[in-house]
């Protein structure tokens, strides 16, 4: 085991310094300018699949709607859950979470879909959990231990979105193509 970092009148002096840097201090171990970009894109990533959900939640019809809109809307209270996360930890860091509808589409990993087809729907919810799920995965590991806590906020949505993933393959299955 490494012998314990710095001694403690450094870490109490060097806290002293920049104390409006709020919760970042020297100890922070990632590109932060980068951090806050990839974070306004995840923002914008939950933020379209906000309203994918939801255009999906009310526009669901057929056989099988009843359930799949329940889903629908679930997952669409889930990723607004996960904006509020992710806008909260942006804050944190001293960042401006950037909620500009011009920009939305252009910044989201995800895309927004606005199918009539119940099938359809599902499909592109599942694509869109699978980007998401892929995009956290990436992120969670290129921030490693730079930025342990932003890493532990993304590890705990990435967990919510293969969920979402797998309850919109069980949805797909039950519907004949
Ligand atoms: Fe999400
Ligand atoms: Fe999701």
């Amino acid at each position: 085991m490494k012998e314990f970092l710095t001694d403690v009148e450094t870490l109490r002096s060097r806290a002293r310094e920049n104390i409006e840097k709020g919760p970042v201090t020297d100890a922070y171990g990632a590109d932060l300018e980068r951090v806050l970009y990839v974070l306004n894109q995840a923002l914008a990533t939950e933020l379209v699949c906000v309203l994918r959900y939801k255009r999906h939640y009310f526009t669901a019809q057929g056989l099988n709607a009843l359930s799949a809109a329940s889903e629908f809307l679930q997952h669409a209270g889930e990723e607004s859950a996960h904006a509020d996360q992710i806008a909260a930890r942006i804050t944190q860091l001293g960042g401006d979470p950037d909620f500009n509808p011009e920009t939305l589409t252009g910044r989201s990993h995800s895309e927004y879909d606005a199918s009539s087809d119940l099938r359809e729907m599902i499909k592109e919810d599942l694509i869109a959990e699978r980007i998401a799920i892929a995009s956290y995965t990436e992120i969670i590991a290129w921030l490693g231990e730079g930025d342990p806590t932003t890493r532990r906020v993304l590890e705990e949505i990435l967990a919510t979105e293969e969920e979402h993933a797998e309850d919109m393959l069980t949805l797909l299955d039950g519907i004949p193509s």
